[in-house]
């Protein structure tokens, strides 16, 4: 017989609220928030009218609502990447079982303090990695899985950040400094990194990585441009002005927002910038004073805007990634090539292509059933591990969880260092062996 899980989260953001939290009104048998917490009073405020928080259990900070006794199963920990190991040890020492959004942090020491504590006090841990539970990626594990294409030898993988979300995020918004939050191969492409490890089953022996930051900063502005958007005198030739990505885009505008009447969850990244108030106004009125309004060649960020990684797997598999902010579209592109066959797909489109060696390829189309959120992983993540305890069934059928999520972390650790090293080869045991995390 299931039971209702009861959930408590730690920051009320994008993911906290408008995934976590939210998944109360997707599947209200499965779960019900009881304990909210955020710095910010409007988004307490909303966690009490949408899930029905007492506002005795609306607290300021994770911080003050984990001194409390256990209130729920489970602790969501949706706060920012420095803080989820300091929150989510403290959820463990409670009992919480937890959902940590990744990355679990950009230190392999903090990754390793989660680990010891979860495994100290036998909870379970699932982290964000909800690429594992899209159709896609899953139907990509099955078709290896079933041995149709036979032994995999290489993995070619491409991240289409896209142009505007790179300026959102990694230019304008809150991971463009990698010092506060985390450098790019923890907070975008651990996704892809985790993907490949669950892809190939194998462990990855040695990485080497080069990338920078070759755009988003001042010598690069084109001559006049002014330090905010709207009163900018080459705007009209600019794909980053803000204007145009957030009020008269067809894809990312509020107009379009407000025209389909789109809900918070479902309006980002508009949603970032107010997320109370989704009016043009609104929407102007932080273009004129806040930090998404700011010119991208005058922003105080510093993550790189492309990065290659090699990784040598075991038994010689060899993958190649690249992240890009330099596409005009978003998606994952990635070729997994077999002994007797190979395997192209783009997560956007959600079909997987599998060719047998010499044979009529086959175009499978994956979407189906709940594509929201992360090209349906979100939802499906939570379902999961809702159902892992509710069922008691313990973490051993969850896709996800704080051991295999620590790989892909080394992983990028390993690859930034590289990177920083002018791309030196780096062998990840003795990376972890010699504490070389330590120097960074
Ligand atoms: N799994 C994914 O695909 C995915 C996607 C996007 C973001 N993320 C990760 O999820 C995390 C949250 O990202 P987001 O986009 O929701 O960010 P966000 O900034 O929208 O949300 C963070 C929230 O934490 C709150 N907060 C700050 N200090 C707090 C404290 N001491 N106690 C409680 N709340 C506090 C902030 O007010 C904010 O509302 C990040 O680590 C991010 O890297 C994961």
């Amino acid at each position: 017989m299931k039971r209702k899980i009861t959930v408590a989260v730690a920051g009320l953001g994008n993911r906290g609220n408008d995934i976590y939290a939210h998944y109360q009104l997707v599947a209200p048998d499965e779960m019900q928030v009881v304990a909210v917490a955020d710095p910010i009073k409007g988004k307490r405020e909303a966690a009490q009218r949408l899930y029905g928080v007492s506002s005795e259990n609306c607290f300021e900070t994770a911080e003050e609502m984990l001194e409390q006794p256990q209130l729920a199963d489970v602790c969501v920990i949706a706060t920012q990447d420095k803080q989820h190991v300091e929150h989510g040890v403290k959820a463990i020492q409670k009992g919480y079982h937890l959902i940590c959004e990744k990355p679990i942090s950009p230190s392999i020491e903090e990754c390793l303090r989660l680990q010891n504590t979860a495994h100290e006090h036998h909870r379970v841990v699932a982290v964000g990695h909800v690429l594992r539970y899209t159709p896609f990626y899953s139907k990509i594990k099955e078709v290896i899985e079933a041995g149709v294409i036979g032994n995999v030898v290489t993995v070619q993988a491409m991240e289409h950040v896209t142009y505007w979300h790179q300026a959102h995020s990694y230019v304008r918004g809150n991971w463009r400094r990698s010092e506060e939050t985390s450098p790019m191969l923890f907070a975008k492409c651990c996704h892809d990194l985790d993907i490949f490890v669950w892809l190939i089953g194998k462990k990855c022996k040695r990485v080497s990585s080069y990338g920078d930051l070759y755009l988003f900063k001042p010598e690069m502005a084109p001559e006049g441009a002014s330090v905010r958007c709207l009163d900018c005198p080459v705007k009209d030739t600019c794909p980053y002005d803000a204007e145009k990505i957030y009020v008269t885009s067809e894809l990312t505008g509020i107009r379009k927002v407000i025209r389909e009447n789109r809900t918070q969850n479902a309006a980002w990244p508009v949603c970032i910038l107010s997320p109370n108030d989704l009016s043009e106004e609104a929407i102007y009125r932080e273009l004129r004073e806040g930090p998404y309004g700011r010119c991208v060649y005058h922003c105080d960020n510093n993550v790189v805007d492309h990065q290659v990684v090699n990784m040598e797997f075991e038994d010689h598999v060899t993958v190649n990634f690249m992240m890009t902010a330099f596409t005009s579209k978003g998606g994952r592109t990635i070729h997994v090539c077999g002994t007797k066959g190979d395997i192209v797909g783009n997560l956007s489109d959600n079909k997987v292509t599998v060719t047998r060696h010499g044979e009529a390829s086959e175009v499978i189309d994956v979407a189906h059933g709940d594509m929201s959120g992360h090209a349906g992983g979100d939802n499906r993540l939570i379902h999961d591990f809702l159902s892992a305890l509710s069922e008691e069934e313990g973490e051993e059928n969850l896709k996800t969880n704080i051991d295999v999520s620590v790989q892909s972390h080394l992983i990028a650790a390993a690859a930034e260092y590289s990177r920083i090293h002018q791309g030196a080869s780096v062998d990840i045991q003795n990376y972890l062996d010699e504490e070389k995390y330590k120097d960074m």
